[in-house]
């Protein structure tokens, strides 16, 4: 059977009708034409797919014979030749060296800090909220995640005002993707305006970046963090450590990646469990029945279920990596059809999350289908939303550690109320992000 193709008047309304909303024309796409289907653009061959078995071929199987979309390469521009950029050996060699810092006894005692950060943030934010309850919960939750990866990651306590760095974060994927959707423009993306903007941005992240790595040399001392791990690590052929540019790439990339990406899904996570009080009177009452103090420690975070049900229930129906990229570097056939060389493959998580083959009422928040006894029945590929095979998220672990952590804590400290007249709309930029801001009237509970 031939691919269904979505034509639109032409190829560059088809391409708008992708870029303009990616999240609804997954949907509607995968409606009317199923889980994989082409989209006639100028210059290339675009597939989506929302088919789990199509996401374990490439991701896993074919992995080999393709290699990151032009959307990762347009992202070079601001996070270099790092872990989620690089490809090939390179990839593999940087890989193994930051492994290390993310297995399970590394991350004990990052979730020490974790822990620390978010009480202390928990403290700072009831003292502003018995003067103003009405809290932007979005900026919070970017200001608390970035501290958490400045410290855990680079042993650094934040140097710059969060939501400028937010605003820079926004900009500059606003950037890439204004770039991805007019490749006919590339020789002239130089001389116009916003790349002026564009490379302010990134200089005043190269110099917070720069100097990280400068203050660790100057201070000479061992802190067996992962900024330690970069600067110490030597070429096991030819001896040669890292050239700073190299660490940069490294340390903005787990920066960007190891706070934006959270930071999205705890703010999703509020608006959810805003919208579902019952459940975050559940969360309250789990906290105070399975640990004392303001924080579990991560024996009493393992026992806690509803918070992870609710965790992994956020991140099926907001996954804030929505889609992943490749290209076909060598051909191969899927479904009778020819994949030729050079083709762009998406995989839309969104919409594998809320494929009506893989979930019922998919566009529910229903936290109980993440409860154990209804593990087995699902497929391994149908929940991905940190990836799967040799490219998954380093960070993963990382992420279901902090999450659950700031929700429990955060609902067993606060009783959080939605303000009237605001609509959550998610918007698919590079990330998935709520717009407007999150924002909440908290009451101490
Ligand atoms: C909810 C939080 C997170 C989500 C949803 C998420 C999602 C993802 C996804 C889907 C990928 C795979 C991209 C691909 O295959 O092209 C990825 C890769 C990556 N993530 Fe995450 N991530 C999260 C948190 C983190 C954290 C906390 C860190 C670091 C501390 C991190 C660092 C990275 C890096 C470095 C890569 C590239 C890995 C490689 O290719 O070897 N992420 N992430």
């Amino acid at each position: 059977m031939a691919i269904p193709v979505y034509r639109d008047r032409g190829y560059r309304s088809a391409a708008r009708a992708f870029f303009g909303d990616p999240l609804s024309f997954v949907i509607r796409r995968q409606e009317e034409l199923g889980d994989f289907f082409r989209v006639r653009i100028p210059f290339r061959r675009l597939y989506i797919s929302t088919d789990p078995a199509f996401f374990e071929e490439i991701l896993v199987q074919r992995q080999r014979q393709c290699r990151k979309s032009p959307a990762y390469h347009q992202m070079r521009i601001a996070l270099g030749n790092g872990l989620l950029t690089s490809e090939g050996d390179f990839w593999l060699r940087q890989r193994r060296l930051m492994q290390p810092a993310f297995h399970r006894t590394a991350l004990e005692k990052l979730y020490a800090v974790m822990r620390e950060e978010t009480a202390l943030w928990l403290d700072d934010l009831e003292d502003r909220v018995r003067r103003d309850p009405v809290v932007d919960l979005s900026r919070e939750m970017t200001r608390l995640a970035s501290g958490i990866a400045l410290k855990t990651l680079f042993s650094s306590s934040p140097r710059r005002d969060d939501s400028e760095v937010a605003a820079e974060i926004l900009r500059t994927q606003a950037y890439v993707l204004w770039r991805l959707e007019r490749p006919w423009l590339t020789p002239f993306f130089p001389l116009l305006a916003n790349n002026r903007v564009f490379r302010r941005d990134i200089r005043r992240f190269d110099d917070m970046v720069y100097g990280l790595i400068r203050d660790r040399r100057a201070d000479g001392a061992q802190r067996q963090d992962l900024l330690d791990l970069l600067i110490h690590a030597r070429d096991a052929d030819t001896g040669a450590a890292m050239t700073d540019r190299q660490i940069r790439d490294e340390v903005i990339t787990l920066y960007v990646a190891g706070h934006e990406t959270s930071a999205n899904a705890l703010a999703f996570a509020c608006h959810l469990l805003m919208q579902h009080p019952e459940w975050a009177d559940r969360l309250a009452g789990e906290a105070e029945q399975g640990y004392s103090g303001s924080t579990p420690d991560d024996q009493a975070l393992g026992r806690l279920d509803l918070v992870r049900q609710v965790t992994e229930e956020t991140l099926r129906l907001y996954p804030p990596a929505h889609i992943i990229g490749r290209e076909v570097a060598e051909p191969f056939d899927w479904k009778g059809d020819r994949l030729a060389k050079g083709s762009i493959l998406l995989m839309s998580i969104y919409g594998l999350h809320r494929n009506p083959a893989l979930w019922e009422d998919p566009h529910v928040f229903r936290p109980e289908r993440f409860a154990a006894e209804h593990a087995a029945v699902r497929s391994k590929f149908a929940w991905l939303p940190f990836g799967a095979g040799p490219r998954l998220c380093i960070g993963a672990r990382f992420a279901m550690l902090e999450i659950p952590l700031v929700l429990s804590a955060l609902f067993r400290r606060f009783r959080l109320l939605p303000l009237e007249g605001t609509v959550m709309q998610p918007a698919g930029l590079l990330t998935l992000k709520p717009l407007p801001a999150v924002e909440a009237r908290l009451e101490v509970r």
